[in-house]
């Protein structure tokens, strides 16, 4: 009560572009007075033009507990209020990890939501900061919109705020009202994990535990350890301890919270020693993405989709109603002799989780994956990592086989895709840049490549089988006759400098070959990639900085 709307003049930031996944800078870039404020009043203005936001709208707001994520929050809340906004949901301490966040603007019939996080970017002070809009279906904001609101990010002039308003308290549940807007806080994790109850056999699980399956999951100091802590340990038994760095940290404990070999580095060695649980996986910074690993073995996430896809019949939400699958164009293409073998639609869309939601809104895809360790479905509209780990849980259980022993089968039916992304971080992006223009103009269709014939170079560009919207530039291909496979892009989230993304893959169908190791089994057109890109030349070193 009492608080007045005001306008603050204002000028225009340059570069508020969101990328791959929301809009991505350093901290000390949002801290800049009106930065946030600039790009978040773009995203309302677009809104109220398309009857989306303001006046009598629902917002979801939480994030993932990173630095400067509850100040983002009381920002954000003032604005939505005087941009007059009916309701907000917050998640308690203004957490809310991506999926839920989709989860409860789905559940609650909300016209859309502000989700803060970088996702894997290390936090912190001197860390990453990001803000993406996903709209009521509960996903991200498709890129007509964050075209908008870039495009009206450059020419804003002033934005509305709640002048004299107080801070709310993020701290307890419960109703509060902001100058005309209520603002409800909510358990950031009762909405989701009764989702996730619906979805999964929780009773086939809890046995699983109570038969003294052992598991280990690294929440590494992001959002997901209350989640993991509810579900795993509290709902389905597992032991005390199960969840591992269980405690979100606005710095993630100085860690890079990215579920892969490298940055979940503890875990994986702990995998593959001799005192490995059955079972171990690890979710990131904002707990969309995952990592799955067995007793002494890694499951590539292409692979997992694939493995997940065979065996939905085996979980009761998606028993029996599977109808397509989706992977982004880089990711391998073991879910495609799954789908082809059961005659479902199978999806090849461009890098980013956004390209998802209208196959998922149409029922044209089910289950869906990235090879960057992002696993998903229709039950909200973002890859879900917790998701990805129940649904591993629920096919073990069902199975009663290892993961190593599930994985060899799913070989043995389909073939094994030998798979591998080698990145190379912090590269000069004008290098960079010419690189793929280089790439671009090459025709290499006819050529040798590594001891094959291309039959396929291009520039990949998608069409929406059910919108029609467009997208090109998405990543150069290069394919042979074998299917053997090389992919380069660039990332689209990075904040320094730019990462060059290689992916590489090669079919192998005898099973007498399946117990190769990647890198390995990958050699030589790791070899001809180099050689073909000339990393040497360009950047100085050919070592990718990670490789997964
Ligand atoms: C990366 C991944 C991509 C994922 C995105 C957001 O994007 O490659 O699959 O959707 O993060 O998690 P990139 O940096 O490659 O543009
Ligand atoms: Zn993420």
């Amino acid at each position: 009560m009492g608080n007045r709307i005001v306008e603050v003049t204002t000028t225009a930031f340059e570069g508020q572009k969101p990328g791959t996944s929301g809009l991505r800078k350093k901290v000390t870039v949002f801290q800049q007075p009106h930065y946030l404020e600039n790009f978040v009043q773009s995203v309302f203005d677009v809104l109220v033009d398309r009857g989306e936001g303001g006046p009598g709208k629902v917002l979801v707001v939480g994030g993932d507990g990173r630095f400067f994520n509850r100040e983002a929050i009381q920002i954000i809340l003032r604005l939505a209020a005087a941009n007059g906004y009916a309701k907000a949901f917050v998640g308690r301490d203004g957490i809310l990890s991506t999926p839920a966040a989709s989860c409860v603007i789905r559940g609650r019939k909300a016209d859309g939501g502000l989700i803060l996080s970088a996702s894997h970017n290390p936090g912190g002070p001197r860390g990453d900061f990001g803000i993406k809009y996903n709209i009521a279906a509960g996903g991200p904001a498709p890129e007509a919109l964050t075209n908008a609101f870039h495009a009206r990010s450059e020419t804003i002039a002033r934005y509305r705020t709640l002048e004299g308003a107080p801070v709310v308290d993020l701290g307890r549940d419960g109703l509060s009202a902001l100058g005309g807007m209520t603002v409800e806080v909510i358990d950031p994790v009762a909405d989701y994990a009764s989702l996730m109850d619906s979805l999964f056999d929780m009773e086939g699980i809890r046995s699983l535990f109570r038969d003294g399956f052992t598991m280990s999951f690294d929440a590494m100091h992001a959002v997901t350890g209350p989640y993991a802590r509810e579900i795993l340990e509290r709902r389905l038994g597992a032991a005390p301890g199960t969840v591992v760095n269980g405690v979100p940290l606005e710095d993630f404990g100085g860690g890079h919270p990215d579920p892969n070999l490298t940055y979940a580095k503890d875990l994986a060695d702990l995998m593959m020693s001799d005192s490995a649980p059955d079972f171990g996986a690890a979710s990131d910074g904002d707990g969309d993405r995952n990592m799955i690993l067995g007793r002494g073995i890694f499951v590539n996430p292409s692979d997992s989709l694939a493995v997940l896809a065979a065996n939905a019949d085996l979980i009761p939400g998606y028993r029996g109603r599977m109808t397509g699958v989706a992977r982004s164009m880089p990711t391998s293409r073991a879910v495609d002799r799954v789908a082809a073998k059961r005659g479902w639609e199978c999806h090849e869309t461009p890098t980013g989780w956004k390209f998802f939601g209208t196959l998922l809104d149409a029922g044209r895809a089910t289950l869906c994956g990235e090879e960057s360790f992002g696993t998903g479905s229709d039950h909200v509209r973002e890859k879900d990592g917790l998701w990805a780990v129940l649904a591993w849980l629920n096919v073990i259980a069902a199975r009663a086989q290892t993961v190593e022993r599930i994985l060899f089968d799913h070989w043995a039916n389909y073939g094994r895709t030998y798979y591998s992304r080698h990145d190379h971080e912090g590269v000069d992006a004008g290098k960079a840049a010419a690189l793929i223009d280089h790439l671009r103009s090459l025709d290499l269709v006819g050529m040798d490549f590594a001891g094959a014939a291309v039959v396929l170079n291009d520039d990949f560009s998608y069409v929406d089988p059910v919108d029609g919207s467009t997208a090109s530039g998405q990543g150069i291909r290069i394919e042979r006759e074998d299917g053997a496979r090389l992919v380069v892009r660039l990332s689209g989230t990075g904040t320094e400098g730019a990462t060059l993304r290689l992916y590489l893959e090669r079919y192998e169908p005898d099973p007498a070959m399946h117990g190769q190791d990647a890198q390995e089994a990958l050699a030589d057109l790791i070899r001809a990639a180099r050689d073909l890109l000339s990393l040497k030349e360009r950047f100085g070193s050919e070592t990718p900085t990670v490789i997964t």
